[in-house]
């Protein structure tokens, strides 16, 4: 058995890995800090088999990247079993990417999807696959205009924030609905309000809020626990394209049960990546 995750070197997705790391044959850790990974390895893994951890550079926020971490994890596997789309952030600022799209768009999104479509052969491979996309409770303030989606001079952090979240669970649902004939299932969650550096890239008010809200947060390790289940727990007991919260299913946003969105989300996403299709 395989795994792929992103965002494996700081808070949800270091405890995701360390849950899973018993149950997977090969773990890619795809990082955009190889330093980190390695001391990640070093740290909590040495005790495993040298070549079960493999890391692959990706960078979400460049396409080029993701598509060569996409080629280097199909030279190595036929299959992939599992893939966590976990990385992910909130930004201060209005920035683009060197693809010259909107940073949190592309970070929480549209990397996953080019990455989830590059490794779509090695998931049906599987024979039964889970792609599990870490969104967030933030998606229920979303308000996406799809066309201004990259027009940073409107920017704002959490409303961009919101909008990306609620692409994690129109991408899934998308997902299973295209793919579940093939053996690929799909499932998006909320971790919960998490101590981890979340946020770590603002000053000023917002992170005085951050610090204020700690003791109230929940630790990484219980904020893997959904991203854990979904892993470990068998296809037939969950429900493909469904958002969990708490290891079970919950309601989404009405907008995130729009087909009408998830239908233009997806065209829009695969007219984005079409060069590395
Ligand atoms: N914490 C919460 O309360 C909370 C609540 C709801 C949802 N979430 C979601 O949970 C997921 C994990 O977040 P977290 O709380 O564990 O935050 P975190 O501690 O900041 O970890 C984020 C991870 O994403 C990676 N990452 C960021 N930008 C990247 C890029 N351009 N390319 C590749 N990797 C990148 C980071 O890599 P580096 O180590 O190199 O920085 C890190 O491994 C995110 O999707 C977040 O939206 C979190």
């Amino acid at each position: 058995m395989n795994l792929a995750i992103t965002g494996p070197t700081s808070g949800i997705g270091v405890e995701t890995v360390k849950a899973l790391a018993s149950k997977f044959n090969r773990i890619f850790l795809l990082v955009r800090s190889e330093e980190k990974a390695v001391s990640l390895i070093a740290e909590y893994f040495s005790s495993y088999d040298k070549g079960k951890f493999v890391i692959i550079p990706c960078d979400l926020g460049d396409l080029t990247s993701v598509s060569k971490a996409a080629d280097l994890i199909k030279d190595q596997v036929d299959s992939l079993h599992v893939l966590i789309n976990n990385a992910g952030g909130i930004f201060p600022e209005g920035k683009l990417t060197v693809d010259k799209l909107e940073q949190t768009f592309q970070i929480n999104h549209l990397g996953h999807f080019l990455l989830t479509i590059k490794l779509r052969p090695l998931l049906e491979n599987a024979g039964e696959a889970k792609v599990i996309n870490v969104s967030s409770e933030a998606h229920k303030a979303a308000k996406p205009k799809l066309k201004e989606i990259n027009d940073i001079s409107k920017y704002s952090s959490f409303p961009a924030y919101a909008n990306a979240k609620l692409f994690n669970i129109l991408f899934s649902k998308s997902l299973s609905e295209k793919y579940a004939d093939k053996g690929i299932y799909s499932y998006s969650l909320h971790p919960g309000v998490v101590k981890t550096n979340f946020g770590g890239d603002f000053s000023g008010v917002f992170k005085i809020l951050i610090k204020l809200a700690q003791p109230f947060m929940i630790n990484a390790a219980q904020g893997a626990k959904t991203t854990v289940f979904l892993a470990s727990t068998a296809t037939a007991s969950l429900e493909s394209g469904a958002y969990f919260k708490k290891s079970k299913p919950a309601n989404p946003s009405k907008t995130a049960a729009s087909a009408t969105l998830r239908e233009k989300l997806w065209i829009l996403s695969q007219d984005l990546v079409k060069e590395y299709l």
